[in-house]
């Protein structure tokens, strides 16, 4: 089953149950009866970065896809809450297949997963039949099954460098990544035709006229930005990546080309900093994930509550899939990648 009719099958399980239905009554004090849920039910709540302030405010743990999954492997927590994306449940589902896992809003997707669907991509690996599949993380669990190693934004470099350098590699489904790592480790690549819907609308124009207005400030980027800006940029890396620097920078402003959730911890890391949003090319709010921006506080607490919506996948996905994300793992370790504590 794709991740697509998956989520479709779910959401009308749920309102045939009347569960998209409930209200939540607006005089509740939701940050304390999420606490009391997560003690009651041993509960972890996992956060990305982009997710709302109050939800990363609430969570154990906050993190970039790499750390998100590692912590998702080692918790010894009952119930996983996923405040992320679809794919990144399933990650957590596939690494802990014997516990509950809990995502908000079902309906929180990727536009990267969405733009790999894994029957297309099954025809174009068979037309590069010796190459090593590496997929990005964001995909969905079946490409997943379909892939030799994943990566993350944080050691795709390594990942890449880990394969002899005779095999060819299809990298897939971020086109913007691929190019980034060809530049960076000198492979060529085959590439799948993928983008963040994000990070492919940050203004050239917008943000040369923000350099010009700050010519102090540090442009910082994520690798799914496109080549004109990751050329620009004064650094590029993965959410905890960008984190850190401006954490170690001796810079005090920065013009920040991702999405926008990001912001609260760098504002929370270092205070006395300036952190400007790169702009969009019109006038949306388009430097915000609609995905990522589905989970709500209601949410969250109503999931812990009813203990749905629930990420399921069929046998045979985990058991092939969570190879490649094994085999991340274990090649992120040996880098000295991702959780520190
Ligand atoms: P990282 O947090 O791993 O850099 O990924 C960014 C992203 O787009 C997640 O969807
Ligand atoms: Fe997917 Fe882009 Fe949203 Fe990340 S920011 S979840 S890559 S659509």
């Amino acid at each position: 089953m794709t991740g697509t009719n998956e989520l479709v099958l779910a959401k009308r399980d749920l309102e045939k149950k009347g569960f998209l239905d409930i209200e939540v009554d607006p005089s509740l004090d939701l940050e304390a009866e999420i606490e009391r849920l997560k003690k009651e039910k041993n509960a972890i709540i996992l956060a990305h970065y982009y997710q709302e302030s109050e939800i990363q405010d609430i969570a154990d743990y906050i993190g970039d896809s790499l750390g998100l999954s590692q912590k998702a492997a080692s918790t010894d927590a009952d119930i996983i809450v996923f405040a992320g994306v679809h794919f990144m449940a399933e990650t957590a589902k596939m690494l802990s297949p014997d516990k509950k896992v809990l995502l908000p809003d079902l309906k929180a997707g990727c536009s990267l997963a969405d733009a790999c669907p894994p029957h297309l991509f099954k025809k174009f690996k068979e037309q590069h039949p010796d190459a090593v599949v590496v997929s990005y993380i964001n995909c969905t669990a079946e490409l997943k099954t379909l892939t030799d190693i994943c990566c993350t934004s944080t050691n795709s470099v390594d990942i890449i460098n880990s394969i002899p350098r005779d095999k060819e590699i299809i990298f897939a489904p971020d086109k913007n990544l691929g190019a980034y790592l060809q530049e960076k480790t000198g492979r060529d690549l085959i590439l799948w035709n993928g983008s963040c819907m994000v990070h492919e609308v940050f203004s050239n124009e917008k943000i040369t006229k923000l350099q010009m207005q700050h010519p102090e400030a540090k442009l910082i980027a994520h690798p799914e930005c496109e080549a004109h800006i990751l050329d620009k940029a004064d650094y590029i890396g993965s959410t905890s990546g960008l984190l850190k620097y401006t954490k170690d920078s001796e810079s005090d402003t920065f013009i920040v080309a991702t999405e926008v959730g990001i912001l609260h911890q760098m504002e929370l890391g270092s205070p006395e900093k300036t952190f400007i949003p790169a702009p969009p090319n019109n006038q949306c709010a388009c430097n915000e994930c609609p995905h990522m921006k589905r989970n709500t506080m209601e949410k969250l607490y109503l999931c812990m509550k009813y203990e749905n919506p629930e990420v399921n996948l069929p046998e045979w996905v985990i058991e092939k899939g969570v190879k490649s994300i094994e085999k991340m793992l274990e090649i992120s370790e040996k880098a000295g990648l991702g959780l520190k504590d």
